[in-house]
């Protein structure tokens, strides 16, 4: 589609970055004292502070003008009140319904959900507390010890993830596990640690057909028939989907299945009853407070003018670094070690919503969408792939993740992840020069050859963008804020980008492969005649061991 006045936005913006590339971000904070408040924004006891992206007062206003040229703010009005924003598949993408603790209504199709969400929220928190009291017991009478939720991607990153991060806010009476992948060495390495008596499973899939997670439900099934009687399976099974034809054709009591609908997309799926695993884990107070940290950022989002508006500028900052810089990768780094699935899950929201390559009325994107993004917990990414981002020859921004203050750790080593977050992200911006390197080396009594020959590789180009969320400490809420912004810096994304960021046509190929693959695979008699050279080969490689 033609877009004009992006095209605009987008030409002012790339005359402001040849301007601004000549000067370097450390020297902005000496022009302006005030810059680290200007360039950061409160929402209570979270701080966003982006002040060391190059980016001044005319850089903000040239990517609020890109959005507004994009129609950001009706787009946002569209999200919000039910309309059709995933067309690829006709459906709303109502998430913030789920997290909704008010009584507004959220409209789907001229409907408001929130009956039939507050209905399911309270069926899900009266089976986790019965969980939690032992009140539900398995087949034999024993209180569960076990939680394990089988399911994949949307299903499985999301709890998975919070299940971590609110580790100190989990009975310590019940363990939960998470299975996803169909290599049996996950599920079995699971089981093996497990007394079916004493285990809950929770299939957890919003279509009810998604081949690992079935294939990993039914061995659990077996697992527990066979230890315990086909009868007990009843007792030991859950199920979350959208599908309850589905579930019922599975076995699953009624009373233990838990739904959701089409207007939630997978990989906003964990405020809904997919969280239930998480529920279980931290209890329905606990969790409600991360759904009132997703509604504070939906507030926020809807509210804050655009400059001063958190996933706003996420998003429009992430822009200026893809289209404007051409940078490939986003980096989340959190010095947390309990966010340490925080960028998996974060793989999954950015990498599917915005991986596309069309726009929204099925014309080629025209411009470059949505960014790899990959992270690991810092301070251990520092002595790993950290070299790159300081010295490579590709600049990637990088959002690091604090706490002000530790849940239980020592205050002593909380003191030194601090120290290091604060410096890795000083370092990327200030840098250092050859000379002060040269200086430093002379310092430690190297001789000028020395100087000449080390100084080089001593120099940091720095300059390198980073975004730093200071939250107080991790709690449900503070996550349930964190999960919301990313959410939405997503979506502002997909505004200026024109694509649908809700569907995920991407994954059908492999998909369909695969089934054709089974069967080949499996027996070895079938013909390879229908496959590539090198598939067919390598088919035929593995079949020379299977079965020896
Ligand atoms: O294959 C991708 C995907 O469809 C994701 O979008 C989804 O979160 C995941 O698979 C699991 O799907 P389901 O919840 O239907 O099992």
């Amino acid at each position: 589609m033609d877009r004009p006045a992006v095209r605009a936005a987008l030409a002012a913006l790339e005359a402001h970055r040849a301007t601004i590339s000549k000067t370097r971000t450390i020297d902005l904070f000496a022009a302006d004292p005030r810059r680290f408040e200007r360039f950061s924004v409160q929402l209570d006891d979270l701080l966003f502070d982006y002040s060391k992206h190059k980016a001044n007062d005319e850089t903000i206003a040239l990517l609020v003008t890109l959005a507004r040229a994009a129609k950001l703010e009706e787009r946002r009005a569209a999200l919000f009140g039910g309309a059709e924003v995933n067309s690829t598949e006709h459906r709303p993408a109502l998430h913030m319904a789920l997290r909704n603790l008010t009584d507004k209504p959220f409209l789907a199709e001229g409907k408001d959900v929130m009956p039939e969400v507050r209905d399911v929220r309270a069926k899900v928190a009266a089976f986790a507390d019965a969980v939690r009291s032992g009140a539900i017991r398995g087949a034999r009478g024993d209180k569960i010890t076990d939680v394990v939720n089988i399911g994949i991607g949307g299903s499985d990153l999301g709890p998975a993830m919070a299940a971590r991060a609110l580790s100190p806010y989990a009975s310590p009476h019940l363990r939960a596990h998470f299975v996803s992948n169909v290599d049996g060495a996950d599920l079995g390495d699971t089981l093996k640690t497990l007394d079916p008596a004493k285990t809950l499973f929770i299939v957890s899939s919003k279509t009810f057909t998604t081949q690992e997670t079935m294939a990993n439900a039914a061995s659990a099934r077996k697992f527990v028939a066979d230890a315990l009687g086909e009868a007990a399976v009843a007792d030991h099974f859950a199920a979350v989907s959208t599908k309850l034809d589905k579930v019922a054709e599975f076995g699953i009591r009624p009373d233990r299945v838990f739904g959701f609908w089409d207007w939630v997309g997978g990989r906003y799926s964990m405020w809904s009853a997919i969280g239930l695993s998480l529920v279980i884990a931290i209890g329905p107070e606990r969790f409600e407070e991360f759904l009132r940290g997703g509604q504070d950022v939906d507030e926020h989002f809807v509210s804050a003018p655009l400059d001063r508006n958190i996933p706003v500028l996420m998003g429009l900052l992430g822009v200026w670094r893809r289209n404007l810089w051409g940078d490939d990768v986003h980096l989340v780094i959190p010095y947390d070690q309990r966010l340490g699935r925080f960028p998996a899950y974060l793989q999954q929201l950015d990498m599917e919503s915005n991986g596309k390559h069309v726009c929204r009325d099925g014309s080629p994107a025209d411009m470059r969408t949505g960014p790899f993004v990959f992270g690991e917990p810092g301070t251990n990414g520092q002595h790993a792939f950290f070299q790159l981002l300081h010295q490579g020859t590709d600049v990637a921004p990088i959002d690091f993740l604090v706490a002000a203050e530790p849940n239980d750790a020592d205050a002593g080593h909380h003191a030194l992840l601090v120290a290091n977050c604060l410096a890795q992200s000083e370092a990327m911006m200030r840098g250092r020069s050859t000379a002060e390197a040269a200086e430093a080396l002379r310092k430690q009594g190297a001789s000028e050859a020395e100087i000449a020959a080390l100084a080089p590789h001593k120099t940091f180009v720095g300059d390198r963008p980073t975004s730093t969320f200071m939250y107080r400490k991790l709690d449900p809420r503070a996550l349930g804020r964190l999960v919301a912004l990313y959410e939405h810096k997503i979506f502002v994304q997909s505004v200026i980008w024109d694509i649908n960021p809700f569907d995920q046509w991407g994954v059908e190929l492999g998909k369909e492969l695969c089934n054709r693959l089974v069967p080949i695979v499996q027996k070895a008699g079938q013909s390879l005649a229908a496959l590539d050279g090198s598939t067919a080969g390598l088919v035929e490689w593995r079949r020379r061991y299977v079965g020896r």
